[in-house]
Parts: C-alpha cells; sequence; structure tokens
C-alpha cells in the first residue's frame, strides 16, 4: 500500500474531538478551514482564537510532497539535518526536468540519459530516509499526490505553488520552499501567518461546455492575480456537490494564480467516489463516519458573511467557457466576448498549437472530455487545424486512457503523446516552429501563461482554457471560433457543428496500471553518491556560525534600485538546471537587481579594484579575502516565489547582512533560515544616505535581543561616518539560528 493507512486511522480517530476543543475554545462555529489549521496545530494546547492576516501560528503538516526541480535543494539541506529519515510521509515526484519534443518514448530516453545524475541522487536520498520516490514518466507530481495521497482534512506542504490541487479532496495543501519543507522532514513546527478566509458560493449545476476550469478562470477575473494574497479560498454550496473531485482539484490548482494560500471544497460524494475508485475506500468510509467535521458548520453556510472576510458568489447554470490571457491568467473573457476582443486588440488570430495537459487539466475526466470532440472531428472528416500536444498527468491515467482508446482519438487527428510529465508548462518544450520572431498564438489547458513560460518566446500569446475548449480552438486553428455558435466546414464542404463534450469522471472499467513508478523507500542504507565533478549536485556544507563579534566595516555589495524580487537575486529558466548545486547557481545571485548608482543590472563596483563587474563576480572575491560584504535595497526585498536559493546564494558568497526599507515575509524567513542577518531602516530616508563605495558596521550584535534594534555605521570614502538604528523581526529562536549558523544547524 503506498499511503500509510495506521497512520490515517489514527488521523480520523481523533479530528473530530480536536475540532470540538477548537470550536470551545473560539467559542464560535467554524468554515473547513479553519476546522483543519485549528486541528493541525504544533501545539494543541495553545489553543485560542489566532487573528486572520495577524498572528503567526505554527502548525504540524501531515506530509511533505517535492518536484524534482526543488527536491535537490530541500534534501541536500534535510541530509545536513542529522535525522535518520522524514518525520512525517514525504515523496519526491520526477516532472519538471523532462523536455516534450518528439513524443514520450523518445522523450523519456533523453531525459533518463541527461538527468540521470540528478534522478540517482534524488532515488537514493529518498531510499535512505524514509521519502517515496516517484520515477521521471510516473507523473505531475499534483495528479500522483491526488491519485494516492491527499485526504480530506489533512495537511500538506509542496515545494510546488500548485500544491493547492490536493485541496480538490478536501486538505489543507500548501506551496512552500524547499528550507520549510526541511523544518516539517524533521518534526519541527512550521509557521504561517494565519491566513484570511475568501468564501466562494456555488450554485446551480455546470452544463454544456462550461468546465470546472471555467469556474476559476472567471473568479481569477474577478479577484485578479493578487485577490487571493494570504487567504484560502473555501468552495460552499449546493454547486460544489455536482463538481468531479479531479475538477474540484483542477480548481483549487489555479487558486495559485491569483495568490491564494490555498483553495479547499468541502466533503462529499463526489470525494467519496473518487477515493473508491483510486483504491482507497478505507479512507473514503472514515471520512464519511466524520463527514460533519469535513465540512463548514450549517450556521457559516446560513450566514457566510459573518464567517468569511469576503464572499463572492457564481452560478454554474449561467457560467460560459472562458479562455483567459494572453501574458496573465486573470485576463478573463467569457467565449462570446473573445473573438471581438482578439480583433480589437490584434492578437494573432491564427492559433498555432494546442496543448491539453498540466498539473491543471489532465485527469481521466478532462482527456475523456476533450476526446470525445477528438472523435466527433475524425468520424465527420473535420481537417485539424493546429498541432496538438497532449501530457497525461500520470501513468495510471496514460495506461487507462490508452486502454480505453483515449489516446487513439487524439492520435487519430495527428495528436503527439508526450510524456507524463510537466513538459512546456515549465518551458520545457523544444517546440517546433519555422519562425520564433513571429507574433503568435498558443492555447493551453495550463494555468499559467506568463511571457516566455511555454517555450521561452515574448512573441508568443499564450492563453488557457479548458481542455474541451482547446481542443475545440485546435481544430478551428481560430480564435475567433466559438464552438457555441459556429460551425466548421469538413472536407466534403459540409458545415460541421461540434458538440458537446461528453466524458465520464472515472473510467467504466476502472483505472489500470502496470508500473505506476512508485519505489517505495528501502529497508537498509545505502550510500548517496555525489561526484565531486558534477556541474549539477554538489554536498551542502553547513554554513559557519557567528564569530561572536559585531559585523564590522563591510564593503557595499550592491545598493539595489526598485524591485527585487526572488527572480531578481536567482533567477529561473536556464539556471533550473543548477538547483542542486550552491555554488554553481551562486553564479546568478542579484543579477537581475538594477544597481541605484549606475541604472544597470549586474555591474557593480569592486571595491578592491575600483572596477565594475558581476556581483557575484564582486562577492566572489571579497569571500576568497576573507571579507563579508552588506546588501542594501528596497521594499518587499524578496518577493516572488519561497525559493530558497535567493537566501542560500547570499550566504555561500558571504553576504552577512541584507538591510532593507522591507522584506517579503517568506524571503525574510529564508534569511533568517539560513543564518543571515535581515534588518530593515528604522527611518526609511536613511536608504539615501548610502553611498558607493561605503562601509558599513552593523553592531549590538553581542547583545542581540528580540526587539532591540541595532546600530549601522557608514563609514564614507571621504573619512566621515554616520550612524543610524536599523530594525530586526527575529525572536529568541530565530537568534538562535543566527548564532549556529543557519536553523538547520540548531535543528542538527
Ligand atoms: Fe508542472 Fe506546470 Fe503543474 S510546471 S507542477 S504542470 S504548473
Amino acid at each position: 500500500m503506498i499511503f500509510d493507512i495506521e497512520m490515517l486511522k489514527k488521523f480520523y480517530a481523533s479530528f473530530g474531538s480536536r475540532v470540538e476543543r477548537s470550536k470551545q475554545s473560539v467559542g464560535k462555529s467554524m468554515t473547513l478551514a479553519e476546522k483543519i489549521l485549528y486541528a493541525h496545530l504544533f501545539n494543541q494546547e495553545d489553543l485560542k482564537s489566532f487573528k486572520r492576516g495577524i498572528d503567526y501560528v505554527n502548525f504540524r503538516p501531515d506530509r511533505v510532497a517535492m518536484q524534482d526541480a526543488t527536491a535537490q535543494m530541500a534534501l541536500l539541506q534535510f541530509m545536513n539535518a542529522g535525522k535518520d529519515k522524514s518525520a512525517v510521509p514525504a515523496t519526491v515526484h520526477c516532472d519538471h526536468l523532462i523536455q516534450a519534443d518528439m513524443g514520450a518514448k523518445t522523450d523519456m530516453n533523453t531525459a533518463n540519459e541527461s538527468n540521470k545524475e540528478v534522478y540517482d541522487f534524488l532515488s537514493s536520498v529518498s531510499a535512505n530516509f524514509g521519502i517515496g520516490f516517484w520515477k521521471p514518466g510516473a507523473g505531475i507530481i499534483h495528479q500522483v499526490v491526488l491519485e494516492n495521497y491527499a485526504f480530506p482534512g489533512g495537511m500538506m506542504v509542496g515545494t510546488d505553488s500548485h500544491t493547492p490541487n490536493a485541496g480538490g479532496l478536501g486538505m489543507v495543501a500548501i506551496g512552500v520552499g524547499g528550507a520549510d519543507a526541511v523544518d516539517v522532514m524533521t518534526g519541527m513546527e512550521w509557521e504561517l501567518k494565519m491566513p484570511k478566509l475568501i468564501g466562494v458560493k456555488l450554485t446551480g449545476r455546470l452544463n454544456g461546455w462550461a468546465s470546472p476550469k471555467d469556474v476559476i478562470l472567471k473568479l481569477a477575473g474577478i479577484l485578479t492575480v493578487k485577490g487571493g494574497t494570504n487567504a484560502i479560498i473555501e468552495y460552499f454550496g449546493e454547486g460544489t456537490a455536482s463538481i468531479s473531485a479531479t475538477g474540484k482539484a483542477t480548481i483549487c490548482n489555479m487558486g495559485a494564480e491569483v495568490g491564494a494560500t490555498t483553495s479547499l471544497f468541502p466533503y462529499d460524494n463526489q470525494m467519496s467516489a473518487y477515493l473508491k475508485a483510486t483504491n482507497r475506500e478505507e479512507i473514503a468510509l472514515m471520512a464519511d463516519a466524520i463527514e460533519s467535521y469535513l465540512k463548514p458548520d450549517p450556521e457559516v453556510i446560513e450566514n457566510p458573511e459573518e464567517y468569511y472576510d469576503r464572499v463572492i458568489e457564481i452560478d454554474l447554470s449561467a457560467l460560459e467557457p472562458h479562455i483567459n490571457g494572453p501574458f496573465t491568467p486573470d485576463a478573463a473573457t467569457p467565449i462570446s466576448e473573445f473573438a471581438a476582443k482578439v480583433k480589437e486588440n490584434g492578437y494573432p488570430r491564427k492559433m498555432e498549437v494546442g496543448l491539453i495537459g498540466s498539473c491543471t487539466n489532465s485527469s481521466y475526466q478532462d482527456l475523456s472530455r476533450a476526446a470525445s470532440i477528438a472523435r466527433q472531428a475524425y468520424s465527420d472528416k473535420l481537417k485539424v487545424a493546429a498541432p496538438l500536444i497532449i501530457n497525461p498527468g500520470s501513468e495510471q491515467i496514460r495506461y487507462t486512457a490508452d486502454r480505453d482508446g483515449l489516446l487513439a482519438s487524439f492520435e487519430n487527428i495527428g495528436a503527439v503523446i508526450m510524456a507524463n510529465a510537466c513538459g512546456p508548462c515549465i518551458g520545457q518544450w523544444k517546440r517546433h516552429t519555422d519562425d520564433n520572431t513571429r507574433k503568435n498564438s498558443i492555447v493551453t489547458s495550463f494555468n499559467r501563461n506568463f511571457a516566455k513560460r511555454a517555450d521561452g518566446n515574448p512573441n508568443t500569446h499564450a492563453f488557457v482554457a479548458s481542455p474541451e475548449l482547446t481542443m475545440a480552438l485546435t481544430i478551428a486553428g481560430d480564435l475567433c471560433f466559438n464552438p457555441l455558435t459556429d460551425t466548421l466546414v469538413n472536407e466534403a464542404g459540409e458545415q460541421i457543428m461540434l458538440q458537446e463534450p461528453k466524458g465520464t469522471d472515472f473510467p467504466p472499467n476502472g483505472f489500470a496500471v502496470e508500473d505506476n513508478g512508485y519505489i517505495a523507500p528501502g529497508e537498509k542504507k545505502t550510500e548517496i553518491k555525489i561526484n565531486p565533478e558534477s556541474a549539477r549536485l554538489q554536498v551542502l556544507k553547513p554554513f559557519a556560525s557567528w564569530d561572536g563579534n559585531d559585523l564590522l566595516e563591510m564593503p557595499l555589495l550592491i545598493k539595489a534600485e526598485g524591485k527585487c524580487t526572488t527572480d531578481h537575486i536567482s533567477m529561473a529558466g536556464p539556471w533550473l538546471r543548477f538547483r542542486g548545486h550552491l555554488e554553481n547557481i551562486s553564479d546568478n545571485m542579484l543579477m537581475g537587481a538594477v544597481n541605484a548608482f549606475n541604472g544597470k543590472t549586474n555591474a557593480v563596483l569592486n571595491q578592491l579594484n575600483g572596477g565594475y563587474e558581476a556581483v557575484s563576480s564582486v562577492a566572489k572575491q571579497y569571500k576568497a579575502k576573507g571579507i563579508s560584504s552588506i546588501v542594501v535595497a528596497e521594499e518587499n526585498y524578496g518577493e516572488g516565489s519561497s525559493r530558497e536559493h535567493a537566501a542560500m546564494e547570499p550566504r555561500f558568497l558571504n553576504v552577512k547582512v541584507i538591510l532593507a526599507k522591507s522584506f517579503a515575509r517568506i524571503h525574510e524567513t529564508n534569511l533568517k533560515k539560513q543564518g543571515m542577518l535581515a534588518v530593515t531602516f528604522n527611518n526609511k530616508s536613511d536608504y539615501d544616505k548610502i553611498r558607493e563605495n561605503d562601509h558599513i558596521s552593523i553592531v549590538g550584535l553581542r547583545s542581540f535581543a528580540p526587539n532591540k534594534n541595532l546600530t549601522a555605521i557608514l563609514y564614507h570614502a571621504d573619512g566621515t561616518q554616520e550612524s543610524f538604528e536599523v530594525v530586526h523581526t527575529y525572536n529568541e529562536m530565530q537568534i538562535e539560528w543566527f548564532k549556529a549558523g543557519s536553523a538547520l544547524n540548531v535543528t542538527k
């Protein structure tokens, strides 16, 4: 058995009483999100009412999931934690590093060869530390988690932003950075600001061409890409019951596009049926037995405005299929208005490629509905105008879809079946195109459509839609085609109207698979080999502890101006391949940050020789001479993703302090976890006092204590000095991290 049934028995046996105690101490009825969060408090003795959006709370998640691009650094850190095995069930999924090119078979061979050392590393670490390993080709992390691990009422963290997909089975599942995953795997508390709650009431029932994807495409238009920040989106209302568990997962998955912490649905028969169809009847029965605890309380449904911070209502019966884009997933347009929008904005009307797959839309239901349209196109002799690419979500889905003839339906109209992996969704797409400079349009069933994401081409206009709408537009090859109202002309010159998509939630003969690609952790320890010559993997040496002295006369490395996100600090794209090699990836450190003194990126003063060089190069030269340096920045430093490389790279290159006007919360925590000093200006205008060739001291560290400011002293090149107060937010534990050199050193 892949999941741990004994753990789940204990979980369900105590879940109801934990919720009851929480409700008593809070003194009111609860939403589903609150029930799950309170039932997962790290310290159950700490029961009290936490203020949403304000209080930081420690939780004890049940599981961890990691994908191969982020798992490398997470596991390298975990190896230094001094633990024998993961404290909670955890899995690694090899899905991001497989490039889509010629088709599944060829591409898998290429990936297995080119990523061999990374896969070998991930599998051996997993085997040694009690972590389940899903081989390349086994499927996309979130689909595999939904099929095997997600459970109603549970709490999970995953090192991928679409982890909330598991909300389709009523789980609070949150995307985090590797350092957070390590906290959970080492059994430490995991901290989160108590999220606000957005209630989305669904009424009516989806019909015709409308699909679960259209619910979130419409909601993205309402909330915009920032509207869900620091909030959990909880769906409720009678409309939820008619949506399949995989459809619910699609909706939760794309909650990441509005910035939501996570999304979730209440437990119902659809979830029960999905658990049973995926060999988890025992879990379904246990969840059935405590059903009322896996839903919001009746008072919440009656009076949602009192319990949610915001309530939005969507009538599924009236919902039109939507198509969102280009360049941002919140540009939502109902299909009836889309042709006009295309013409008005001059989007390239010709649709050049249709792509169906990704963790958002690659379930059996998705494929079967899209296949029904493909079958009609074939039998009605419609010429398919654009190339079609399919990435199944998992080997179980691929095998079953193959057995049931769904893949043949796609192949009959010329589709290429790629590996069960992310592929084009993460930019791992060797697109076959004659001209990269031409403006062009593609439609995908994915979740993100930022410029360059799928094919690296800024001229590509990517639109996201449901798999069925993607299929219809691929057949038409025309962005202005509306399958609800328009006809197509077939090879015989006849006008053909596409029929409404038809599919089944589950395969009529059940799911099947020969080799699901899972490798259970081994009983015996084996040697974890990392080639010292490797360009992609490097053993992580623990960072040195604090030497007990103030940080004196550090040269300024860069004074960054304006936005400085984690992408500016540690770029993605071609640097993805070095995610397991701290030294090599550190070459990208701060290369996107703008130098306040010359307006340039990656050109800073080297105070050793007076020249201008790349930020990482200057930092390396300082480090080689045993000199520490300091980075100065403006507001919300480190916003964006939770990638820990953005904190580890400066740490590795001997940057000791980040002095900013303010920090993004997750990044500030990441800096603290890596033993860095993250401080803010007490008076923001002091930023202006920093000169290009300054040396800066931070003093007061010998009496480093919570709520006690430190002092910065600027030594200007003209011999003058200035000093001012800087503020920190370190608590006792975080000061211990700083002194020990990192949180991991403390854990160890
Ligand atoms: Fe992979 Fe794209 Fe999902 S990168 S995990 S399929 S968002």
